[in-house]
């Protein structure tokens, strides 16, 4: 078993990562458990520079499997050089977006060979699926209002000013993935008051956390 516990966070645009991670995290903290936050695409000092030629939308013209092989790379170098050195020390690493995007935002798209698509996420991966994956559930419509926002003056990224029904094809797709996976992934609605869906993801997190470090023998603290 591993000795630490791998948690990562899906969801379309807008739908409240990034605060969610902040939140539990502050809380881990507060218990006195060890963390490694990250995010993707980056998450190592090679992997933010792809992630820079990803989202500034240079690879785009290359074409979908280009962007996939870069997705990888990134996903490969971010694993081998971060997450799994902290999973060894016993961390909880809390991950914004993994595999299941590039499963989303590549792999739903139909433009790719699914064969091509399983052969690279296994290389890539190497093993190292979350242990808890959270969907962050909400309506594209609300999302892409809600990045808009958090955006201001700033111009969208690559995917963020892709057409609504591109938007509403990766939600189901990450349903689609939650209804195939359902011992990994917890879905949440993110559309719910902020402290509604606080609530919904500490009890995921902590349900998962308090079994891996009962089983491992270590003190277990209540949420
Ligand atoms: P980011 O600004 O980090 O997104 P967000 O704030 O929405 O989490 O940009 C990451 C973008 O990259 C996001 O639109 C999803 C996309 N993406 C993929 O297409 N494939 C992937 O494997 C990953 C990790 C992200």
């Amino acid at each position: 078993m591993r000795r630490g516990l791998f948690i990562s966070f899906e969801g379309g645009e807008g739908a409240g990562k990034s605060t969610q991670i902040k939140l539990l995290a502050a809380k881990l903290r507060a218990k006195g458990y060890s963390l490694t936050v990250t995010r993707e695409p980056g998450g190592s000092p090679g992997a933010e520079a792809i992630r820079h030629v990803i989202l500034s939308g240079a690879a785009e013209t290359f074409g979908p499997k280009m962007e996939a092989l870069l997705f990888a790379a990134a996903r490969s170098d971010h694993i081998e050089q971060v997450i799994r050195p902290a999973i060894e020390r016993g961390d909880i690493v809390l991950c914004d977006r993994f595999v299941d995007s590039w499963r989303v935002y590549q792999g739903s798209s139909g433009e790719i060979d699914p064969v091509f698509m399983d052969v690279l996420e296994r290389v890539s991966v190497n093993g190292m699926m979350p242990d808890l994956t959270l969907i962050m559930d909400i309506d594209p419509v609300e999302g892409l209002e809600r990045a808009t926002a958090r955006r201001g003056d700033d111009v969208a990224d690559r995917f963020e000013k892709e057409t609504l029904a591109i938007h509403r094809s990766r939600r189901k797709a990450y349903l689609e993935i939650a209804r195939k996976e359902p011992d990994r992934c917890v879905v949440i609605d993110a559309s719910m008051p902020p402290e509604a869906v606080e609530n919904s993801v500490t009890a995921a997190a902590f349900g998962v956390i308090q079994r891996r470090f009962a089983a491992l023998g270590s003190q277990v603290q209540e949420a």
